[in-house]
């Protein structure tokens, strides 16, 4: 019985590093597409006057953006390296040759999310921040996302 027990187990975690690359792999676009939701759906949609300003919609919102610049430095350690998106393409090499760089970008991401946390109290100083936000997604996407699609 114990025997089973341990044999069970080192087949789980056999099947366990094989499914990990997948999972990180759904994981990272999962985040970015929660980012692009919380982004374009919620924020930019409230400053386009297409929803109304809701404070506890946008403190989630932000909140999500937070907790992603908080994950982005471990979102594509090396065993995502060469792994394959949607099964067409691959992250960019430059995530592992630019490291620095990458966290560059998360520093800035994360300095303007934290500010649209603390100042964005109505639909002005939303307004104000909002493309600003947007910016950093594209700053990151320019160098370290492979265009596709
Ligand atoms: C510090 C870098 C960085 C920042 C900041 C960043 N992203 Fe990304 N994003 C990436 C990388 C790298 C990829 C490619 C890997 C992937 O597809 O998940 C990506 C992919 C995506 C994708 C495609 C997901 C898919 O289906 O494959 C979307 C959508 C996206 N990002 C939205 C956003 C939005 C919106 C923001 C800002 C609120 C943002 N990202 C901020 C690095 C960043």
């Amino acid at each position: 019985m114990k025997r089973t027990v341990v044999a069970v187990g080192a087949l789980l975690l056999g099947i366990g590093a094989v499914m990990a690359q997948q999972d990180l792999v759904k994981h990272d676009q999962d985040t970015m597409k929660a980012n692009a939701k919380n982004l374009g759906g919620v924020l930019i949609a409230m400053v386009k006057g297409e929803k109304p300003y809701d404070q506890t919609a946008v403190s989630a919102a932000l909140a999500q953006l937070d907790e992603t610049a908080k994950k982005l430095p471990t979102m594509f350690p090396d065993s995502v390296k060469g792994a394959k998106f949607d099964g067409d393409y691959s992250p960019s090499p430059k995530l592992w040759e630019d490291k620095a760089g990458f966290q560059a970008r998360i520093d800035s991401f994360a300095k303007i999310v934290a500010e649209a946390k603390a100042k964005v109290k109505d639909l002005d100083s939303l307004k104000a921040i909002a493309p600003a936000i947007g910016k950093e997604c594209g700053n990151c996407h320019e160098t370290f996302r492979v265009k596709h699609g």
